[in-house]
């Protein structure tokens, strides 16, 4: 089986676009980069796919009527490009039922936090306020309720005295890093199926889970 081709939408920074393109470089990666899409002209995250000679486009959403528009424009792209599999990194928009039905299975989002605890935005100001001793972050399949779907990869990430948002944010992102390319690794591969809403990972072996120490 060849490399499954794979566009990544961003929004901004990319920090989770830079950990999967510096992991997809290994030939061995069942996944290839072969398009960045940003809805913001702006993003940094479409400095670091040029830098890493991947084909950018930006698919403004204020160009576009409404959401339907919007949304049929990113698909053209993707089907342009023979896209298999759509990588969402920190990207803000929500997703209508049209087009995640239409990548249904193929579609895949990094969150930060342990879902389904804390979907949404502020998750870490959240995770703060109620006082979880762990927080960390999912890799799992997009489903057209927001940053609900079947979990494919889980890191627990501790929560210390002294934490703001801000330094919690920072360690649960070195959490991201590793796990959205072996997230993106198992649904590339082949090896992450979906029973009944939840993720089997072939083999028999157990998702997998990472917990991140505090002395890591
Ligand atoms: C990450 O924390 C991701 O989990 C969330 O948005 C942030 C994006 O950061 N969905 P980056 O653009 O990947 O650096």
């Amino acid at each position: 089986m060849g490399r499954r081709r794979t566009a990544v939408l961003i929004s901004g920074r990319g920090s989770n676009l830079q950990a999967l393109l510096d992991a997809t470089r290994a030939p061995d990666h069942p996944a290839e980069i072969v398009r960045v899409i940003s809805n913001r002209a702006g993003a940094f995250g479409l400095e670091r796919a040029a830098q890493a000679g991947v084909a950018t486009s930006v698919v403004a959403h204020r160009d576009y009527p409404d959401r339907p528009s919007f949304e049929r424009a990113l698909q053209e792209r993707l089907l342009a490009d023979g896209v298999e599999l759509v990588c969402l990194a920190g990207f803000m928009r929500v997703l209508t039922p049209y087009f995640v039905d239409a990548w249904r299975d193929r579609l895949i989002n990094i969150h930060p936090s342990l879902l389904p605890a804390f979907p949404g935005l502020d998750t870490h100001a959240r995770a703060l306020a109620a006082g979880v001793r762990f927080t960390g972050c999912t890799v799992h399949f997009v489903r057209t309720e927001v940053d609900l779907g079947p979990i494919i990869v889980q890191a627990a990430v501790p929560v210390l005295e002294g934490d703001d948002p801000e330094r919690l944010a920072a360690r649960v992102l070195e959490a991201e890093h590793r796990c959205y390319p072996i997230g993106l690794r198992l649904v590339a591969g082949g090896q992450a199926r979906i029973e009944g809403e939840r993720v089997v990972i072939a083999g028999g072996a157990h998702p997998p889970g990472i917990t991140i120490h505090p002395d890591l």
